[in-house]
Parts: C-alpha cells; structure tokens; sequence
C-alpha cells in the first residue's frame, strides 16, 4: 500500500487587507485589545465579487505549478469549506469546472476549522488504498460573509483566503499518521445558528453570523493539546523531538505558543501567520505550508506536525514528512 506525500503547495489572499487600526474606526475596539488576544495585526477580505471557489481555484493552479502537475491527471478534488458559493452543487464540482476537468470525483468536507486536517485524511485515504493516485486537497473560506461586523467580539478574529496541496503516491514516508475527532455536544460554544434548513437569512443578525463563546472555546482547544500532540505521534515511529516545524491552525497566538510548548519546540519552529491572516479556518493550514514552503523556511525531507481545532467541535492532527 503506498503513502501519500505532498507534491507541491499553493495559497491566495484577496488583494483587500483590513488592520487592526481600521477595525478601530467602525468598532469599540483597539489593536492593542486585538494583539494581546489574539496576535493578528490584520486580515484579508474577499472582494465582493470573489468567492470561495475563486480563491480556492487561485491556490489550486499555484499548487499545481508546484508539483508540476497537469490538471488533467487529477483524479480527486476535496475541498474543506464551510462557506461554500453555492447550496449546491458543491465547491469541489465548481472548481473542477474552471480546471476543466471532468469526471473524477469531487466534493466538499465540512468541519470548520479541522477542515483541512479532515480533508487531508480522506484524500490521503482515497490514495492509500488505490481510489486515487493525484489528489488536490483545498481549504478556502470567505468568513467575512458570516461575520457581523458590528460584533466586535467575533468581527476582529476572521480572515478570508485559500490554500492547497496536490498529493500523489510514495514508497517513501508522506502523510505519517492523521488523527481526527468531533464532539457534537459543544455546538452552541461556536456557530453560525441558522442554516437552509432552519430558516437562514442574512438579514437575521441572530442566525446569519458567527457566535462564539471565546473564553470556552479558548479553554477546550488548551485542553485539546495534549491529546493532540499524543496522538499524532503514537505509533509513527516519530518522537516529539524529530519534528521540524509545527504548522497549526491559525486562530489565536495563545493557543499556537502552548501548542508548541507541548512539543518543546521553540517559537522559531512554528509557522505562524496569524498576525497577518487572523483566522482563515480552514484555509489556514494550507495557507500558512505554502508561506513557509515558498519563504524557503520548510524543506523537502523535513517533519511536520499539522494541528486544528474548530467549531463541533473538530479537531486533529497530522504528521507529515515533507
Ligand atoms: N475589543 C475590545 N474588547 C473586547 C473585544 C474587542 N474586539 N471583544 C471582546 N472584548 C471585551 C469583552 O467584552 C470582555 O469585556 P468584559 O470583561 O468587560 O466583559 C473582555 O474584552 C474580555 O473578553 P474575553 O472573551 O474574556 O477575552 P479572552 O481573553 O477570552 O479573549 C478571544 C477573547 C480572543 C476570542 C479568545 O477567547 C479566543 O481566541 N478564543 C478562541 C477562538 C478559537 O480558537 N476559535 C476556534 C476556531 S474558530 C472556528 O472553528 C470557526
């Protein structure tokens, strides 16, 4: 049975960038309270005419440019979104479209912002046991349509953007080992409380925009840590000394510097975008792989460690040999 590795990495921002000093001017807040809890500095915001699959598309093709890859020899594209363009058909269908490839499957993963990690599992999955052999993995959202912009507790933690990677198969090492997880029961802690079967419209500010219960969710991901760091590493092979780079989700600087505290790994070992992204869910992986690949920090042949924890809630991990 053959692994999967990563062949090549590509991401996208939008061109529009909001900092904490201009939040300053539409809202009761300052980037002082932004950065001492948060760590972001900025994000970026999708222009109102781009979409998901627009920048999910954009970092496709870098990817693809990377791994030297044609279009036409993928034969799978899954794509972590949970603000898709359409009901259906579903972001994965679109983008094929625009490749202008036909055929192969194609379909979204929901878990917010462990969508990637989930959706990296099940394309590495697809390839391991022979249902694919070149995959495209996305993660693409535009947060900034579910924020309420006058909500100052969620307003200033989302960014929009995209990432991805092409995997194929190796006899080598790849993806390592992938651990995921949900817990239903914490779905009131961080939602958006309508969907089309509940009555969603987005002139409804109870039910059309993020709510979160910060200091909970903040408390569960800490808690998660641990749990995460065990199970990525048990049974790899791997001890938590080994890995290069820990490349976490990006929702909160806190929260990545005890991740890293639980791998001893120094702050210089940790990719982290947050400052300048905020939290893009589940582009923020990808996204933040494809800047330290592309700055030249992150090499063939290194370990990494990938971390997530999102809104079910979701979470997990995975080990990668670069
Ligand atoms: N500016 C100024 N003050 C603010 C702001 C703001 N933008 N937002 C909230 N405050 C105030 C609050 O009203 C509160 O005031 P009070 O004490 O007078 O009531 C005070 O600041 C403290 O609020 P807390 O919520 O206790 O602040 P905390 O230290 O917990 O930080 C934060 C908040 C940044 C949201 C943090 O809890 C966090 O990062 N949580 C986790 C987010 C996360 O990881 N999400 C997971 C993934 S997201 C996904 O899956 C979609």
């Amino acid at each position: 049975m053959p692994n999967s590795r990563i062949a090549g990495t590509g991401s996208y921002l939008p061109e529009k960038v909001i900092t904490n000093q201009d939040l300053e001017k539409i809202m009761d807040t300052s980037d002082e309270w932004i950065r001492e809890r948060s760590g972001i500095k900025r994000r970026h915001v999708a222009a109102d005419d781009e979409s998901s699959a627009d920048m999910g598309l954009y970092a496709a093709r870098k990817a693809l440019d990377a791994a030297g890859i044609d279009a036409t020899d993928l034969d799978l594209i899954v794509v972590a979104t949970t603000t898709p363009d359409k009901v259906f058909p579903s972001t994965a269908c679109i983008i094929q479209r625009r490749l202008d490839i036909h055929e192969c499957p194609a379909f979204d993963v929901h878990a917010a912002c462990a969508g990637f990690v989930y959706a990296l599992d099940v394309a590495d999955r697809f390839i391991r046991t022979g249902g694919a052999t070149t995959a495209l993995v996305i993660g693409t959202e535009t947060y900034s349509r579910i924020l309420d912009w006058e909500d100052r507790s969620t307003a200033v933690l989302f960014g929009d953007g995209a990432g991805a990677v092409v995997l194929q198969p190796t006899e080598e090492e790849g993806i390592i080992r992938t651990a995921i997880h949900a817990d239903g029961k914490f779905e009131d802690l961080l939602h958006v409380p309508k969907g089309i079967s509940t009555g969603y419209s987005p002139e409804d500010p109870e039910g059309a925009y993020i709510q979160m219960k910060g200091h909970a969710v903040f408390k569960k991901a800490v808690a998660t840590l641990d749990s995460m760091a065990r199970e990525a590493l048990e049974h790899s092979g791997h001890g938590a000394d080994e890995i290069d780079w820990l490349v976490p989700h990006q929702a909160n600087l806190r929260i990545i510097a005890a991740a890293a505290k639980k791998f001893n790994l120094p702050m210089d070992r940790v990719v982290v975008t947050v400052d300048e992204h905020a939290n893009t869910s589940s582009a923020s992986i990808p996204l933040a792989l494809d800047v330290a690949v592309r700055d030249g920090r992150i090499k063939r042949g290194e370990l990494l460690l990938f971390e997530a924890f999102g809104a079910g809630f979701t979470w997990g991990s995975t080990l990668v040999r670069f």
